[in-house]
């Protein structure tokens, strides 16, 4: 296991020894499945491409549409880093670049990441040798696009969410894409609540009779969009032992995992006993988000669907992308990603810090917050107003772009919260960013 990295889901609370060391109990993939999980095929073109491709034989191709690299102009790419070293993509790597790639993504790059997990997570999956369900790791477009494919393998028309009470709201967007509904389970600083959740699913069959009971859990573990929080390791296992008893996957958008302030905490895989978690990791916070690259890992069962349903989709992310990723961590290593990753870190706290500092000279009689555990958010209650959305509009006309709680919620639901970001503001900006703010907040509140 990597220094920086919290060891005490290794094996402090008996509870978790106790998982850890309980028998598989195998999830039932193919009943979680929508019409189009069950029914998506492989995509016979492709798996002949892609089989060719792996074989160690030399291949004459004479299969595919593929264009000659002879007649395409870029020959060479260099990406100069912050630290003044290169990436170079040679000749090779640009002919790659030329032509289609496996949908799973570059074999080098899903090797390294599959590594960091196995040192980083240590998921149960990965780490026996016996385990009945294999792990499977696929590159993905981003969180998005991985969300995407796999609530389209898991959701149709009627089905019921589990998410908390407020989700990042390009999730709640996408998910309403396949007709699925929210069903809120309340949480607090610490994560889920098991007992709401364990309420909502055992007296399903009366509160929603005539419906499936839900079968898939969302979560945003880490450094949440929009609260800030990242749960507690015991609430993880608590919430585990309940999917498991009822059978649900856990779908762990993972966004901000390396921006955690403290030693990083890890999440449902590393406790994943079963194979019923799969983790949605993004480069967008780490790398840039403009190369619209992320991975997806868990369970081969549901991973490799997703992979079927790429093929006849985006085929696969950019391998221009890939590549020059892909280049970027073989060049720096665990170690150096790590380092990179613990910089990356301490930069959004200082700039927190500076917020917090911001907040407490002008909203500290009319809000309240906490300190968040990384990311890129405050998320702020204002005292005595129900609904920030009209905050958010005088706010705007005052020249100050903040996002009300509202949007934040599944289902529609004002909130008495607005979401700050500290990422981009440089001090002055967010000290004079607040100052108005509070002005706009105290107009409302009737204190002006
Ligand atoms: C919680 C969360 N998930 C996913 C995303 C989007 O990730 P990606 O760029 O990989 O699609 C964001 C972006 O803000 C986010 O906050």
């Amino acid at each position: 296991m990597m220094a920086g990295i919290d060891s005490s889901i290794n094996g402090c609370t008996t509870s978790l020894e106790d998982l850890l060391t309980s028998p598989v109990s195998l999830p039932d993939y193919s009943s979680a499945l929508s019409r189009m999980g069950r029914d998506v095929q492989d995509n016979r073109l492709r798996r002949l491409y892609s089989e060719a491709c792996k074989s160690d034989q030399p291949k004459i191709f004479l299969c595919n549409g593929l264009p000659n690299a002879d007649t395409l102009p870029v020959v060479g790419a260099s990406f100069l880093l912050r630290d003044g070293s290169v990436v170079e993509l040679d000749r090779t790597d640009m002919a790659a670049v030329g032509i289609y790639g496996l949908c799973e993504g570059l074999p080098e790059l899903r090797e390294w990441l599959t590594e960091l997990h196995r040192v980083e997570h240590e998921p149960p999956q990965l780490i026996r040798t016996d385990h009945p369900e294999p792990f499977m790791l696929t590159i993905t477009n981003g969180i998005t696009d991985g969300l995407r494919g796999m609530f389209h393998i898991l959701l149709e028309e009627g089905d019921h969410l589990l998410v908390e009470d407020v989700i990042y709201p390009n999730t709640i967007g996408t998910f309403q894409l396949f007709g699925a509904k929210p069903q809120i389970v309340s949480s607090d600083e610490g994560g889920m609540l098991a007992q709401d959740l364990e309420d909502v699913l055992g007296t399903w069959a009366t509160t929603h009779p005539n419906t499936k009971r839900p079968r898939v859990l969302h979560t945003i573990t880490f450094c949440n969009n929009p609260k800030s929080n990242t749960w507690e390791i015991e609430r993880m296992i608590d919430i585990y032992k309940v999917c498991r008893k009822y059978d649900v996957i856990i779908l762990e958008d993972a966004a901000y995992y390396f921006m955690q302030f403290q030693q990083r905490r890890r999440g449902f895989q590393s406790i994943d006993v079963d194979g019923r978690v799969l983790r949605f990791d993004t480069f967008s916070k780490i790398l840039g988000a403009g190369y619209r690259l992320g991975w997806l890992s868990g369970p081969a069962n549901l991973v490799q669907k997703f992979v079927l349903s790429m093929s006849q989709n985006t085929v696969h992310p950019s391998l221009l992308s890939q590549l020059m990723v892909n280049k970027l961590l073989h060049q720096w290593g665990l170690e150096k990603f790590h380092s990179e990753m613990i910089k990356l870190a301490d930069t959004y706290q200082q700039k927190a810090r500076h917020m917090e500092a911001a907040l407490q000279r002008y909203m500290g009689d009319v809000a309240t917050w906490n300190f968040p555990s990384g990311g890129m958010f405050f998320w702020v209650r204002i005292k005595g107003v129900s609904d920030t959305s009209q905050l958010m509009e005088e706010a705007l006309a005052e020249g100050v772009a903040i996002v009300a709680g509202r949007l934040f919620s599944p289902d529609q639901a004002p909130k008495p919260f607005i979401r700050l970001s500290f990422s981009v503001a440089g001090v002055e900006e967010m000290d004079r960013g607040i100052e108005i703010l509070a002005e706009v907040v105290k107009k409302i509140q009737g204190k002006l």
